[in-house]
């Protein structure tokens, strides 16, 4: 089966760290986002993929001159303007020539859900599309998705304002939210129009719902949406310790080329290639891009440094603070939350 990697967007709340690079060539772990979705894509059997592309596409193609990323091979739908997730789904469909039933990702989200299973469900509910659910706390910055008994879908509402929106929730139960992995069948791309932005959560999906023909499978898989510093400091993190047992790093050239100074005091981190780690500095719950130097007496705790940015001596980066590419930390400085530059 062939599967539509959505990737065009532009990554607006992972900025500075998306002002050259699309959000799903950030490395997770030292990988650009991209090959984890693409293994996890093989490991289950698709055979290729069509990266649908918007926001700084030619960094997926240098980045994979050969056509394939990993065991997947690839083509590309370069929309030339943003499509939105419908539109880009039924542009990437008549450039890669993708008909009959197929698979659509959010690009960046990381997940283990077996998406022959939810094949597998797709082809008994007999619905124009089936879509994983997951289940959260807080719906309100995901597709809330309403289900009966059976898995068919009764509502969908994308970002719903508040949680009280969830009121159509089952008493005691968790709300589920749009995973953001389909199965979706030509009959859907019936219903975008061509040549402009569509989106498939605020106008296709719930026009299948009131059809009644939308079904969904709630997974309790890892599941990740990377598009927030939190998150995709998260990304990082659950690998590393070990939450998803499917992904590991086995590459530790990283850490080889970095130069740690022995007391510097480094707890749970990514640290990238050619780092530099001066004498009694803290790094913790962090990830640092290649070429990161932080010096003496520096304190970096659940924040993410871009490729080659700084940290001056005694700076203090805390609070989900987000560092540019080559940006400097001012000796000293004391950033909590901080984006640099400004978003
Ligand atoms: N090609 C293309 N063109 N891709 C796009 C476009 C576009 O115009 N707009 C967004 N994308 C891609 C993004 O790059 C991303 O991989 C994916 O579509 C989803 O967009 P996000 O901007 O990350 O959406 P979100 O995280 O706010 O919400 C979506 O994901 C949630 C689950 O992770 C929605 O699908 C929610 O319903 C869902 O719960
Ligand atoms: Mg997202």
């Amino acid at each position: 089966m062939k599967a539509i990697l959505l990737l065009g967007g532009f990554g607006t709340r992972l900025r500075p760290l998306t002002n050259d690079t699309p959000k799903q060539m950030l490395p997770v772990c030292g990988r650009p986002m991209i090959e984890w979705v693409c293994d996890h894509l093989a490991r289950h059997g698709v055979s290729g993929v069509v990266l649908s592309l918007g926001y700084r596409a030619e960094a997926f193609t240098a980045a994979y001159p050969c056509g394939r990323i990993g065991q997947l091979s690839y083509e590309i739908a370069v929309e030339p303007e943003p499509r939105g997730t419908a539109g880009a789904v039924r542009f990437a469909a008549e450039a890669g020539a993708v008909t009959g039933t197929f698979l659509v990702l959010n690009g960046d989200v990381l997940t283990d859900l077996d998406v022959r299973v939810l094949t597998s469900v797709h082809e008994t509910s007999g619905a124009e599309a089936t879509i994983a659910l997951q289940s959260v706390d807080d719906p309100t910055p995901y597709g809330l998705v309403v289900t009966d008994q059976s898995g068919r879908v009764l509502s969908f509402s994308e970002k719903p304002e508040s949680p009280s929106a969830s009121a159509a929730v089952p008493e005691g139960g968790r709300p589920t939210v749009n995973a953001g992995t389909y199965v979706l069948t030509s009959r859907v791309l019936d219903r975008i129009a061509p040549g402009r932005p569509v989106s498939i959560e605020r106008e296709i999906f719930p026009q299948v719902v009131a059809d009644g023909a939308l079904a969904a499978l709630v997974s309790d898989a890892y599941w990740l949406d990377t598009g927030t510093p939190q998150q995709y400091l998260a990304a990082n993190l659950d690998i590393l310790e070990g939450r998803r047992p499917n992904a590991r790093v086995v590459d530790g050239s990283a850490a080889r080329s970095a130069v740690i100074h022995p007391d510097a005091r480094i707890g749970m981190a990514v640290i990238g290639r050619e780092c530099e780690v001066g004498p009694d500095a803290v790094v913790q719950r962090s990830v640092l891009a290649d070429g990161c130097r932080i010096e003496a007496d520096a304190v970096v705790v659940d924040s993410v440094l871009g490729p080659g940015a700084v940290v001056g001596a005694a700076a203090v980066l805390t609070g989900y603070s987000v560092i540019g590419a080559g940006e400097l930390v001012p000796p000293g400085a004391r950033l909590h939350g901080v984006r640099q530059p400004a978003a």
